[in-house]
């Protein structure tokens, strides 16, 4: 089982990166072969709405999204980490997410077959300086709409509130085995 973990944080080492390494973890305990990938190195722009955009849901902008779609058709698991920036997503994320918009209009609007991802689960991890649930629900909202379309069964989601300072996520130890027991249950 190939299991993907996508960390939509500028700040590594911060809360979302220690989260998805501990989820991960829990999946290699499980003999997954895990990989992670961090979207604030990629070189990527955000959806250009292209007008010759293909029907059969691939994106013709050439850049490094081309490896994220490669491998999250090929993951059996996808683990998306984001923080909450401005009531929800980062903007890394986002912008990730919006370049899925080719499958979407092939999938939704052209209603072609051929093209969907193989089925996959996915679980969100989401963590904010504030207690505020209209973020969170913001977040899932959207990350549900992106697991849709990617054929992911939202399996499961841990949202962390309050947690600000760098890897300040390392006083929550039961937030931190909460996300290694998601990443063991994925696999199961
Ligand atoms: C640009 C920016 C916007 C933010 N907006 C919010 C917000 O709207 N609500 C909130 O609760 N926290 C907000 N935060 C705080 C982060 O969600 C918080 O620090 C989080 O722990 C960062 O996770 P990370 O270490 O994985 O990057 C914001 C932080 C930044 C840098």
């Amino acid at each position: 089982m190939y299991v993907l973990g996508i960390n939509g944080s500028p700040r590594e080492g911060g809360n979302c990166d220690l989260l998805l390494d501990r989820a991960l973890d829990g999946a290699r305990s499980k003999g997954a072969r895990i990989e992670k990938i961090v979207l604030n190195r990629l070189k990527f722009v955000a959806c250009q709405e292209c007008a010759n955009m293909p029907d059969d849901g691939s994106c013709i902008v050439d850049d490094d999204m081309q490896k994220v779609f490669e491998k999250i058709k090929m993951a059996d698991a996808v683990i998306l980490a984001s923080p909450i920036f401005f009531g929800s997503l980062s903007a890394q994320t986002k912008m990730m997410i919006d370049r899925f918009q080719c499958l979407w209009r092939a999938k939704y609007i052209l209603k072609n077959k051929g093209i969907e991802y193989k089925k996959k689960k996915g679980i969100f991890v989401c963590v904010e300086a504030s207690n505020r649930d209209d973020f969170f629900q913001n977040a899932r909202s959207i990350v549900k709409n992106l697991f849709a379309t990617i054929n992911t069964d939202y399996s499961s989601e841990l949202f962390c509130s309050g947690v600000d300072n760098k890897a300040s996520i390392n006083t929550h130890p039961d937030w931190l085995s909460r996300a290694y027991e998601l990443g063991v249950g994925i696999v199961s």
